[in-house]
């Protein structure tokens, strides 16, 4: 049995790795919280990794084998006017965790994301595409990722992209989406952004096994498809059975949002399809599984 630490263990992918790791059998694991949550799966311990001589310290007394870290400062936006907090956690938190899983030679998984590419590709990107960020954000996840991957250390970077499933108190496109939508009230949704979206629980199994296959590198954890965020919105209406006319069209630059967001983050997800055994889904498929979880009361 491998011990795992997920950091953020109470986040939207968090969650879906402690609650799998631990069905599966093949994990002991320990978990970090943050702020102070009202629902647990289990002892957690509380840590903000900004606190970096309290975050080495949990390293080391833990020794986990392996440590996924998914805590970030991600709202994009507030990432343009907090610049140095987003370097703060994005980027000298995560060192400071690979350094102190460096010394106990544990592998160390940081989640990055699409917005690393500048969105301007035809086609989905692969893992050796130059990145281009273009908001506070990804630039902070781009420069972890280059620094991690120059360490001479057991690191794995992993990109996702609009990770949505069921969470016990956290809402996400998809959560929100249909409590809009059952609300009957309506929505405007961007149809010039592409993405692959991400079923938390298909992008945790992945994750897991990539740590069981002690893989390093850089790999592409996203929904095997590529579709507007409104195409995602509207195949989210129609597997739930809601109505889909509620549902409307805008432009990103209608938003007049203050971080740019690439028009196509769509990842090539084959090697990593190949390489862990794992099929990562499209998105009618994955709403299909959250449609599922929903019928069987599996929403926590
Ligand atoms: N969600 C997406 O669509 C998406 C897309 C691309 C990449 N990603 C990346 O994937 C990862 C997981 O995303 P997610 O959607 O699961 O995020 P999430 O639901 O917000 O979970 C992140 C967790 O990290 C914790 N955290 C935040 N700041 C922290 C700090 N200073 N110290 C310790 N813990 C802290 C949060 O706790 P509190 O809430 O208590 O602060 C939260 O439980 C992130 O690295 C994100 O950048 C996500």
């Amino acid at each position: 049995m491998k011990s795992l630490l997920v950091i953020g263990g109470l986040g939207l992918l968090g969650n879906r790795l402690v609650q799998k790791a631990r069905a599966s059998g093949k994990f002991s694991v320990d978990y970090t919280y943050h702020t102070g949550a009202s629902w647990h799966p289990g002892p957690g311990h509380l840590l903000d990794v900004a606190d970096l001589e309290s975050a080495s310290r949990l390293v080391r007394e833990l020794k986990p084998e392996a440590v996924i870290n998914t805590a970030a400062f991600h709202v994009v936006d507030a990432c343009e006017t907090d610049p140095a907090k987003a370097r703060l956690i994005n980027v000298d938190a995560s060192l400071n965790l690979a350094t102190s899983c460096e010394k106990i030679g544990a592998q160390y998984l940081f989640m990055s994301t699409d917005y690393v590419f500048d969105g301007k590709k035809r086609g989905k990107y692969k893992p050796e595409d130059e990145p281009n960020p273009e908001s506070v954000y990804a630039e902070s996840k781009s420069t972890a990722e280059g620094e991690l991957l120059g360490m001479d250390a057991d690191n794995l970077v992993a990109r996702t992209s609009v990770i949505y499933g069921w969470h016990p108190v956290k809402k996400n496109f998809v959560t929100w989406l249909l409590g809009e939508l059952r609300a009957r009230k309506p929505v405007k949704i961007v149809d010039d952004q592409y993405n692959g979206p991400t079923l938390a629980d298909n992008a945790a199994e992945v994750l897991l096994r990539l740590v069981e296959l002690e893989k390093t590198g850089l790999w592409h954890v996203t929904g095997n498809d590529c579709l507007s965020r409104f195409e995602f919105a509207l195949k989210a209406a129609q597997v739930f059975g809601l109505d889909d006319t509620l549902i409307s069209p805008v432009k990103t630059a209608d938003l007049r949002q203050a971080a740019a967001r690439p028009m196509n983050g769509c990842l090539d997800v084959s090697r990593t399809e190949h390489e862990t055994g794992v099929k990562l889904l499209n998105s009618e498929h994955g709403l299909m599984v959250m449609k599922k979880q929903e019928e069987e009361g599996k929403t926590n």
